[in-house]
């Protein structure tokens, strides 16, 4: 079965056409990095107009791509949340146009899941598995039972680590989007230069809990208070040991959710997966088995929408065409028993 998927939920206009939920037959991303890079971030209005002017050529090139017509799809799967309300609406409005104008069956989208979907695509993964969710807008440890079924295990309580990034490379204009910037100048870096706190959240219903605005804190207003004098203060220094110590906590965490559940398997999503000090991190954890999606399937794409959206036309959901969007998503704090 061949399903459209289309993802506008933030500011990459977006449409692929995946087969069976697996065979990517195109996967069109037009991203709006050059107009959100002066403000060193996504501006709304800006997102979902630059989404109305898109998203049509956006849909007819991943379908020509594909060499499919319309008619030719089994599906229609649209992302409806969570994201920003405007650039939601944008794609929703288009996919519920089109499924309504062929006929098709129309599946509205968990972004959330759409990400921990991405891994998917590329490999054969049983479950359960660890998921770890990290991109601009979530950081989501959790045990993935199923491709809607996950218990959260640990969330940030303040900043997403993609957050987390992008705001210390805001402040020093390190480039845009700050975790593609910090992760290029940290390869130029040391990351002994700078001995960054490590959060002191780390029992009880915390366990697995992560938190940026400490160590957002201490790189941006209280730098020297942690230069090692034996380093220079450089822009790369700086970025490899902010980055250092934002993946380290991530890790930790991380392998505390893998030792207490005894589950070998870490499978990564979301923006901040395309990370190369993460992946390093993880691929060096003797016995633990690590799934990363390709850097493109990481960010948002469209492919990892209709790649889920297959799975659940395949076993019969639909969503009505009066579906909304939404731009949080509720319950995402659930604990493990
Ligand atoms: O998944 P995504 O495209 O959008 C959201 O759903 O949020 O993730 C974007 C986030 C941004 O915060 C960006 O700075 C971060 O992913 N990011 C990275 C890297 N590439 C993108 N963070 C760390 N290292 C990277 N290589
Ligand atoms: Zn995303």
């Amino acid at each position: 079965m061949l399903v459209l998927g289309i993802e506008s939920s933030c500011d990459e206009s977006a449409a692929a056409v995946v087969e069976d939920g697996r065979k990517i037959l195109s996967n069109v991303i037009a991203t709006q990095i050059p107009f959100h890079e002066a403000y060193y971030g996504v501006v709304p209005e800006i997102a979902s107009r630059k989404h109305t002017e898109w998203i049509l050529p956006v849909v007819k090139e991943s379908l020509r791509e594909a060499g499919v017509r319309p008619e030719g799809l089994g599906g229609i799967a649209v992302t409806s949340r969570p994201g920003l309300m405007g650039s939601l609406l944008v794609g929703l409005s288009f996919a519920k146009g089109l499924a309504w104008a062929t006929g098709k069956p129309f599946i509205a989208i968990d972004h959330i899941l759409a990400h921990l979907y991405a891994p998917h695509l590329e490999n054969d993964i049983d479950f359960p598995y660890i998921g770890l969710l990290v991109s601009g807008g979530h950081t989501i440890i959790s045990v993935v039972t199923g491709y809607d079924e996950f218990t959260v295990l640990g969330t940030t309580i303040d900043d997403a680590a993609g957050e987390a990034f992008d705001k210390v490379s805001k402040f020093y204009r390190f480039g845009y989007p700050g975790g593609v910037a910090i992760d290029r100048l940290a390869k130029e870096g040391d990351d002994r230069a700078f001995d960054f706190p490590n959060p002191s959240l780390h029992k009880g219903a915390h366990r697995y809990d992560v938190s940026y605005s400490g160590l957002k804190t201490a790189v941006i207003n209280q730098l020297d208070q942690f230069r090692n004098p034996a380093y220079p203060k450089t822009n790369e220094n700086i970025a490899a040991s902010f980055q250092k110590a934002a993946i380290g906590l991530l890790v930790e965490r991380l392998l505390r959710a893998v030792e207490d559940t005894g589950i070998k398997t870490v499978v990564a999503g979301g923006g901040v997966a395309a990370n190369s000090l993460l992946r390093a991190r993880l691929a060096a954890v003797p016995g633990l088995r690590t799934i990363f999606p390709s850097p493109v399937l990481c960010t948002d794409n469209g492919a990892m929408v209709a790649g889920l959206g297959f799975k659940f036309l395949e076993r019969g959901d639909r969503s009505p065409l009066s579906v909304t969007a939404s731009a949080r998503v509720p319950g995402f704090r659930r604990r493990y028993p």
